[in-house]
């Protein structure tokens, strides 16, 4: 079972509509996939029109995998399981602090799950605390949205530094450029540059398109609505370019 995180620090990069498409064409190529949605504003959950638990469970969430078994809903599609947000995750950064192993739970509940899914991923709130920890330890793979303006280039220099300063592996980090404005200049520029100082970043690019912006409408993921367009075709790259990612270390 491989985990791929959908992260950034920053809000509003792509990295629910990336969970979400990525969770699809998973499911669709026969990978039996749970995505969990991490974000109290529920924006994957959504999209995958499956609704919060009544009861807010996120005392509980940490403790067992159990837990997070009686949460797993099935989405509309075959091998698509959705564990959806509720608004009680927001606390998640005091809960990990106060149960203590705040790095390492995630990683220990998302190990009950390997018999059931080939992948997990996980769609992050933006946050750089105990959560956000938690998730780097877990993840086979954190895909970090960039969009190529000079305050993301800025988080994105952030980021690497807290891996740095706090020794988590880089190999880890998969950045790529997201909501990507080919005309403007500033966006050309940055992205040449980013590419020059890191070669990290993946080949593949999402162009800001106005198809992806839909999925909020259309509450389904992209190639479903408009299967032939920028946004559709972008992400069918990008999942390509993912396959050596999450075949390595087959377990
Ligand atoms: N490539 C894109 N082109 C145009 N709009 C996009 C694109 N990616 C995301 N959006 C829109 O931008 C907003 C934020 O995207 P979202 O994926 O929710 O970001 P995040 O999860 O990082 O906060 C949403 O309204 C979404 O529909
Ligand atoms: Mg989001």
């Amino acid at each position: 079972m491989k985990v791929l995180a959908c992260y950034s620090m920053k809000g509003g990069v792509g990295k629910t509509a990336t969970a979400v498409n990525v969770a699809w064409m998973a499911a669709n190529a026969g990978m039996k996939t749970l995505l969990i949605d991490l974000d109290p504003q529920g924006a994957s959950s959504y999209y995958f029109k499956v609704k919060p638990a009544k009861k807010d469970w996120s005392e509980r969430f940490f403790k067992a995998y159990e837990h997070l078994l009686e949460h797993i809903k099935h989405s509309e599609f075959d091998g698509l399981d959705v564990i959806p947000a509720h608004l009680g995750f927001r606390q998640f950064d005091v809960l990990l602090d106060a149960l203590g192993k705040r790095k390492s739970r995630l990683d220990n509940i998302l190990k009950g799950l390997k018999d059931e899914y080939e992948l997990v991923i996980l769609d992050c709130p933006p946050t750089i605390g105990n959560l956000a920890e938690s998730i780097f330890n877990a993840s086979d793979y954190i895909l970090a949205p960039v969009i190529p303006t000079t305050l993301s280039e800025r988080t994105f220099d952030q980021l690497n530094a807290f891996f740095e300063e706090h020794d988590y592996p880089k190999q880890k980090l998969v950045p790529f450029f997201s909501m990507v404005q080919a005309q403007k200049a500033l966006h050309r520029h940055t992205m040449e540059t980013l590419r020059a100082r890191s070669d990290r970043f993946l080949y593949s690019a999402i162009p800001f398109t106005s198809d992806i912006e839909k999925m909020g409408e259309h509450q389904t993921p992209v190639m479903l609505f408009a299967p032939n367009g920028k946004g559709a075709k972008a992400f069918a790259t990008l999942w390509v370019e993912l396959q050596p990612l999450l075949r390595e270390f087959e377990d």
